[in-house]
């Protein structure tokens, strides 16, 4: 008997629907229906390189009832709106990270999921790596002893003209290590924090490098870095890497243990853990959508809490404070 497929619709045909694009081609139990896309030239380009419908509004894509669940894959400032228009329709969805651009959006995302009662998760794929699931095991069963620090590190050099469709790396690229270590240790108590321009003179108004410290639940202390100002090019490059110190133990990962030598799509290299992410991150979607079994690794309360410490974040490197992260 033919088990039953999951159909997928894009909202937003940019870069990232590309790696969701692969991944779906290999999910056994769903398929692309369809796509929308504000530009229509790139709509229809995407719409031929993955063989599926190209929808003319966002409104007739959620009308197509071969469509059960939306991936929202637009820029930041649109996801509620798209989301809810999903959501109100009897839609799934899974929305990009970061999923909103404020506190109360994200409450008001909240609010709609839970009236619509579908399925809605935040893009937060870097935690769906096997090695990650079983460091988080090795420290809440106290393998590695009491936490000592944490550190999540992403520099990746990003050219100009794509930084330049992108906000600040605060905004844009802090959320992936804020999940990750809330998944691995847990919410911190607060924060403070350093941001700076080193390689890109064309946008100074916006930042290519964070600097973040946090202080864990139990006194020890989290680093996160992100930057597109520059490659890390040492002998043990910290591209992008996770580090869990511990009094008993330490975990670690890195992507520079897959590494292709071809173009990923921001990236001089095709790091290989970064499309299994995403990937794997679909395959759970699709279960939960397809079983309604099961939570996901992260969850709405995740992405408002990593959006308040993206606030806090914010605070601390305008008011050159210590915030405590509400
Ligand atoms: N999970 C990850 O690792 C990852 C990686 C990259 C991007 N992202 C996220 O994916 C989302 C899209 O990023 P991208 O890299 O694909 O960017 P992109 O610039 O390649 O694509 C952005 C898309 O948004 C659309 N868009 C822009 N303004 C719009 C508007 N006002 N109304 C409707 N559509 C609009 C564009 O047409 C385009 O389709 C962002 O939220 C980003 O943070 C996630």
């Amino acid at each position: 008997m033919d088990q039953k497929k999951l159909g997928i619709g894009f909202i937003g045909a940019g870069e990232i629907s590309i790696l969701h694009g692969r991944a779906i081609r290999q999910i056994p139990g769903a398929y692309l229906v369809g796509l929308w896309n504000r530009t229509e030239p790139t709509a229809r380009k995407r719409g031929k390189e993955e063989g599926c419908k190209v929808y003319k509004t966002p409104e007739e894509l959620v009308s197509d009832d071969e469509i059960e669940a939306v991936f929202v894959c637009t820029n930041l400032e649109t996801h509620l709106r798209f989301t809810r228009l999903a959501l109100e329709a009897g839609k799934h969805v899974l929305v990009e990270k970061p999923i909103c651009s404020s506190v109360a959006e994200v409450e008001e995302m909240k609010a709609v999921a839970e009236q619509s009662g579908r399925i809605c998760v935040p893009g937060h794929n870097m935690i769906h790596e096997a090695s990650l699931q079983r460091a988080r095991r090795l420290i809440a069963n106290g393998e590695i002893g009491p936490v000592v620090s944490c550190y999540v590190m992403y520099n990746i050099y990003h050219g100009d003209e794509r930084a330049a469709t992108l906000p600040g790396v605060v905004r844009h690229l802090l959320t992936h290590p804020l999940y990750t270590m809330m998944y691995l240790v847990g919410r911190p108590k607060r924060v403070a924090a350093f941001k700076a321009n080193r390689n890109h003179s064309r946008q100074p108004e916006k930042e290519d490098l964070a600097m973040v410290l946090l202080e864990l639940q139990n006194g020890g202390i989290a680093h996160l870095c992100v930057s597109f100002a520059a490659d890390d090019l040492s002998p043990s490059p910290w591209t992008y890497t996770i580090k869990v110190i511990g009094t008993a133990g330490t975990t670690h990962y890195t992507y520079q243990d897959w590494v292709e030598v071809k173009q990923g799509i921001s990236h001089s290299h095709t790091y290989t853990a970064y499309q299994d992410t995403i990937t794997n991150e679909d395959r759970a979607f699709v279960d939960l959508c397809i079983t309604g079994q099961g939570k996901p690794l992260s969850d709405l309360d995740d992405a408002l809490w990593a959006q308040k410490a993206t606030e806090a974040v914010e605070k601390s490197i305008a008011k050159r404070v210590v915030v405590d992260i509400g």
